[in-house]
């Protein structure tokens, strides 16, 4: 049976593109899912993508991926830095995560250098631009295998 990935993306990404194109690149979400789509299919995954403003949606998420999902993939974005609910909804999954930042969040602002999820995730992937995402679901299909 065709496993599936949750690749989950949290505040501002929706933006990619057009916000900080300096640190976050000129590609936007949209280029990054098709990018995903493509890779995960090679690799024989499913992936669901989704991205949210809002922490509970993020939470919500993270639950349903208990049932549906062999695999996360999690930029958190901001809450990354602030988020005990999205550390503990990831604690009540038991698959593989990986977390993936687009920039390498250690040469930014000293806040971007904790990461609550990284208490949680299997791997960080961090300054790798929009790759990061496809190094991550290479990771997973390994772990997965
Ligand atoms: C980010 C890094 C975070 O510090 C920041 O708040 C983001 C994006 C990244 O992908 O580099 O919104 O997660």
């Amino acid at each position: 049976m065709t496993k599936t990935v949750f690749i989950l993306n949290g505040p501002n990404l929706n933006l990619l593109g057009q916000r900080q194109p300096e640190i976050y690149g000129r590609e936007t979400l949209a280029d990054i899912e098709t990018a995903c789509a493509e890779v995960a299919a090679d690799l024989g995954l499913a992936t669901r993508f989704f991205q949210s403003n809002l922490e509970g949606e993020i939470v919500e998420q993270v639950h349903a991926a208990r049932a549906e999902a062999a695999g996360i993939v999690i930029n958190p974005a901001a809450y990354t830095h602030t988020s005990v609910a999205i550390l503990d909804a990831l604690k009540a999954f038991d698959g593989p995560v990986i977390e993936v930042h687009l920039s390498n969040v250690h040469k930014r602002e000293a806040f971007r250098h904790h990461s609550y999820v990284s208490l949680r995730a299997d791997g960080v992937i961090a300054g790798c631009g929009s790759q990061g995402y496809l190094l991550a679901l290479q990771r997973l299909s390994a772990l997965l295998s």
